[in-house]
């Protein structure tokens, strides 16, 4: 679905997927001279990453493993909560691995902080952060990382693996919702 398909649900295109490919190619080389001569393992997030993994994992020109977790931001209460709960976990030991979340977007970095930490306690040689979408003005929690797309203004957006009520997450590019979507 291209953005011309939901115009009127749009305020603008933040992002065409032309543009996106292209920094996920700068991302994917930034992160190959990185992990040079290592094997790395990418962990994408379910659901809204999965095409930013399916994109930057192509992008390599070396081999990279992948794996998911799904989890449930904020299982028991509100937004601010900080509960996470695992409803998939990974498939892999990852004790001595070099590890790479990947997201779509840290909005107020409660996710991305506490799955950190979660990893961490199994033992691998490294976990680092990458995210298409960073909101700056969101962030409630401290979090570490290393490779951005881009940083955001505190805005609702959609497209891209980014959903409103499993909306839009087809979207080939990202935009900002139009207020009367929501509201
Ligand atoms: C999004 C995103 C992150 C999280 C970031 O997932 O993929 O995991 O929110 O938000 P935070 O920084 O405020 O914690 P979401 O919970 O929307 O699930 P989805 O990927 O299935 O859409």
């Amino acid at each position: 679905m291209d953005a011309a398909h939901v115009d009127d649900d749009l305020v603008n295109v933040l992002f065409t997927e032309k543009q996106i490919l292209e920094r996920l190619d700068g991302l994917a080389a930034q992160i190959e001279r990185d992990y040079e001569g290592q094997e790395l393992l990418i962990v994408g997030i379910l659901r809204g990453a999965a095409m930013v993994m399916a994109d930057m994992a192509r992008a390599f020109t070396r081999h990279v493993e992948m794996d998911w977790m799904a989890v449930s931001s904020y299982g028991s209460g509100t937004k601010s909560s900080g509960v996470v709960r695992i409803l998939k976990d990974l498939d892999t030991d990852i004790a001595g691995r070099q590890v790479l979340i990947v997201d779509e977007i840290i909005d107020t970095g409660l996710t991305l902080s506490w799955l950190t930490s979660n990893l961490k306690s199994r033992s691998p040689a490294s976990v680092e952060i990458c995210t298409l979408l960073r909101k700056p003005e969101a962030l409630q929690m401290p979090v570490d990382v290393k490779y951005v797309g881009w940083d955001i203004p505190n805005e609702f957006v959609v497209g891209y693996g980014l959903d409103y009520r499993e909306r839009y997450r087809n979207l080939r590019d990202i935009g900002t919702l139009a207020p009367h979507v929501y509201s």
